[in-house]
């Protein structure tokens, strides 16, 4: 046999519904909003892509020379199969690696890397990574540090 479900029960669930679906569109609107603020924020403040960091001719780098350059942030290296460039950054906490004789040195935990960026002392164990280069319209090399690369990646010319 059926009970009668008192009024007030039976309108119950719908009131509870009602509340779901408002927190539902609620929930869609902030998201709707904030997908709207990204899309106005990538608007009004994307910048193009980097045009990549110029390094010269490939005649300026001697065969078994490596150059620090500080401020782009990079070691540029030609070797018997051509020229690269490896990240300045140690792969254990990115501390600015420094040139010291025949290796590659952290001052802040004394990791050690040899000149391909592999490592030869801890704490750091991952290879430094190595950038694409190219030669633009202009026929300058450019370095893109967005554009990691295999370390038998070698520009030649
Ligand atoms: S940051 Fe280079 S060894 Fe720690």
């Amino acid at each position: 046999m059926r009970e009668s479900i008192p009024t007030q029960q039976r309108y119950h669930f719908p009131e509870k519904r009602r509340e779901f679906l408002r927190a539902f569109l609620g929930g869609l609107t902030v998201l709707w909003a904030g997908g709207m603020l990204c899309a106005l924020k990538n608007f009004f403040f994307f910048r193009p892509p980097s045009a990549g960091l110029t390094i010269g001719a490939f005649s300026k780098y001697k065969p078994g020379q490596m150059v620090h350059d500080e401020k782009m942030r990079f070691f540029i290296m030609r070797d018997s199969r051509g020229l690269f460039v490896m990240s300045d950054a140690c792969t254990h906490r990115s501390c600015m690696l420094r040139l010291d004789a025949d290796q590659l040195f952290c001052p802040c935990h004394n990791a050690r890397f040899d000149l391909y960026g592999n490592p030869v002392k801890g704490p750091a164990e991952k290879q430094l990574d190595y950038y694409y280069i190219y030669k633009n319209r202009e026929k300058v090399l450019v370095v893109d540090p967005g554009r990691t690369v295999y370390c038998s990646f070698r520009y030649i010319e």
